[in-house]
């Protein structure tokens, strides 16, 4: 048994994209329906119950487009909203459970940074599980809130004085306190990959929570049967909820090598 239908995945706007190139990469096969909020994005400022209301009409939005599978591709939705989920008759996946063990995995000392927005790191869903899993560690968090907009300006550059500064302030206590593992807790923050790890060094694991995630939705597919067959071409949709000037410039950001020609699709996400 195969299952043709696309893979669901939805972010607050367009990093949610990092992870689509992750399940893009891993498989080639697989379908994909994207939907970004970036008419209302950011989400990580926002308050539970907005994010909430947000997660649910995006996850509806989906739905309707006969997913088999929905990936909330957003940090800030998986630490504050994921019990949106529960009532899904599709299977949903989240990106903060899948980085949390990443980072188990590969922290020798057990000192494990997060690096995120206000509300996820408000949430405290990654020092939570963490502690469960692993009660010795110690987890230094920092929310990043100034590097959406840097990279929204695709200020990505390794030689960006502007997002080398920022990321300095940000990954102060980290070095401080001597962490060997960070959790890029947020989708927009793998592009800032090369950066942090001149800052950091080499011996810090950076744990993309998109690389996680994609493993875990293989690992899904595989044990109940569902993946696609490759039968056809996979086939990318995407819908966004506003579209900017700078769209496509930082859709080229995010997507990477996997940026293509691409329609994108407006909705009105309040009508869903
Ligand atoms: N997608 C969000 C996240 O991963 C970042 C952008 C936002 O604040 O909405 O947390």
């Amino acid at each position: 048994m195969a299952d043709n239908r696309a893979i669901g995945v939805f972010d607050s706007g367009l990093g949610g994209l990092t992870v689509a190139r992750e399940i893009m990469k891993l498989l080639p096969n697989e379908n994909i329906v994207y939907f970004g909020d970036t008419g209302r994005v950011p989400y990580g400022t926002k308050g539970r119950e907005t994010i909430r209301k947000y997660a649910l009409q995006d996850e509806r939005f989906l739905l309707s487009c006969n997913v088999k599978m929905i990936v909330a591709a957003c940090g800030t939705v998986s630490s504050v909203a994921s019990d949106t989920a529960e009532q899904l008759p599709v299977p949903f996946v989240e990106v903060v459970s899948h980085s949390v063990n990443a980072a188990i995995a590969a922290t020798k000392s057990g000192k494990i940074g997060v690096l995120a927005t206000n509300a996820t790191i408000s949430s405290g869903a990654h020092k939570k599980q963490i502690l469960k899993l692993m009660p010795d560690a110690q987890v230094v968090e920092a929310a990043g809130t100034l590097l959406v907009p840097i990279v929204e300006e695709g200020w990505i550059g390794e030689d960006d004085a502007v997002a080398i500064e920022t990321l300095k302030r940000y990954l102060a206590p980290m070095i401080e306190n001597n962490i060997d593992t960070l959790i890029l807790g947020c989708t927009h923050f793998p592009v800032l990959s090369s950066i942090i790890r001149n800052i950091l060094g080499d011996s810090v694991a950076l744990i993309n929570m998109g690389e996680a995630t994609a493993k875990a939705i293989e690992k899904m597919l595989e044990n109940t049967d569902c993946l696609n067959d490759g039968a056809k071409t996979a086939q990318y949709k995407f819908y966004a909820s506003d579209k900017t000037k700078s769209f496509e410039k930082t859709v080229k950001v995010l997507l990477g090598n996997y940026n293509k020609d691409f329609e994108i699709e407006q909705v009105d996400i309040e009508k869903v």
